[in-house]
């Protein structure tokens, strides 16, 4: 996309954090949106609150392929057009080191990763009929490499890597542009949970500036903030027998 002006954007996480933020630049440089998460109340607050007009509210749980099928076709009946499709929904629980949720671990696999392939396969094929468009998926610099107590979640994180990878290609000839964003630290609810430090955080509204320019972009990754991203770039290049010597002394640490 050579810019977001004029275009019909669907933002699934929508409701705080990044997509909250996300939904606020987008609208302010004159898209026009659906706002996906589960919660009702919130979503019609931000969409009360966007600049521009024609927004919509678009209640859905992402691990419901049947509802993301209906939500879709009422976006498609409201819009002429999707242009872009950006997934950033997750959960996310700053586990006990030593003793896991299961059952969570399994939702967050759900969501996070199930809640990508829901809606990858609800949106293809209306792109394809569409003849073009854009699939964006949120990962984190925390799926480059297996952080030490970072499981279950930087597995479902290195997941959308993956598959964003996969897509990329795999949607290419059909016209359709996938990208990839890849958030240091970013100030949300998510983070809120944390109780460890998180070096070079930004707020989620530069966030969203970086994402908002990033889809009309012709690179596939979204990362920021860049310094940060640049370090953990680097251990992801390392051999494992040196990466997995720095990973011991960040696990002293923690
Ligand atoms: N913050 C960071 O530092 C950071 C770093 C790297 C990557 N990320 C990624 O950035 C994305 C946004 O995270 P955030 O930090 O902005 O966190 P957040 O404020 O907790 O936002 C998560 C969003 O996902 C939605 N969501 C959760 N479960 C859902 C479900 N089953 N169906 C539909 N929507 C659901 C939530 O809304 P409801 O509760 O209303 O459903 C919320 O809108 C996530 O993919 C996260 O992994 C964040």
């Amino acid at each position: 996309m050579s810019s977001n002006k004029g275009k019909h954007i669907w933002v699934i996480g929508a409701s705080s954090g990044i997509g909250e933020a996300l939904a606020q630049e987008l609208a302010s440089q004159g898209a026009t949106l659906a706002l996906s998460a589960r919660r009702k109340d919130a979503l019609q607050n931000i969409v009360k609150n966007l600049s521009g007009t024609g927004h919509i509210s678009c209640p859905v749980d992402v691990s419901d392929i049947n509802a993301l099928q209906t939500t879709a076709s009422d976006i498609k009946k409201k819009f002429e057009r999707i242009d872009s499709v950006i997934f950033l929904a997750a959960i996310y629980s700053a586990h006990d080191k030593k003793k896991k949720d299961i059952g969570f671990m399994h939702k967050m696999l759900n969501v996070n990763v199930g809640g990508a392939f829901n809606v990858v396969e609800t949106i293809a094929p209306i792109f394809e009929t569409q003849g073009s468009g854009q699939i964006v998926l949120c990962g984190s610099v925390a799926g480059y490499r297996g952080l030490p107590y970072g499981q279950p979640y930087c597995a479902t994180k290195a997941a959308i890597i993956n598959y964003a990878e996969s897509l990329k290609i795999e949607l290419e000839p059909e016209n359709i542009d996938v990208k990839l964003i890849s958030p240091g630290f970013v100030r949300t609810p998510l983070t809120d949970k944390n109780d460890f430090p998180m070096p070079m955080m930004i707020e989620a509204n530069d966030a969203a500036k970086a994402i908002a320019r990033g889809i009309t972009s012709g690179a596939f990754e979204i990362h920021f903030p860049k310094k940060f991203t640049f370090i953990m770039k680097t251990l992801r290049l390392l051999p494992t027998w040196l990466y997995f010597k720095i990973s011991r002394q960040m696990k002293k640490k923690q």
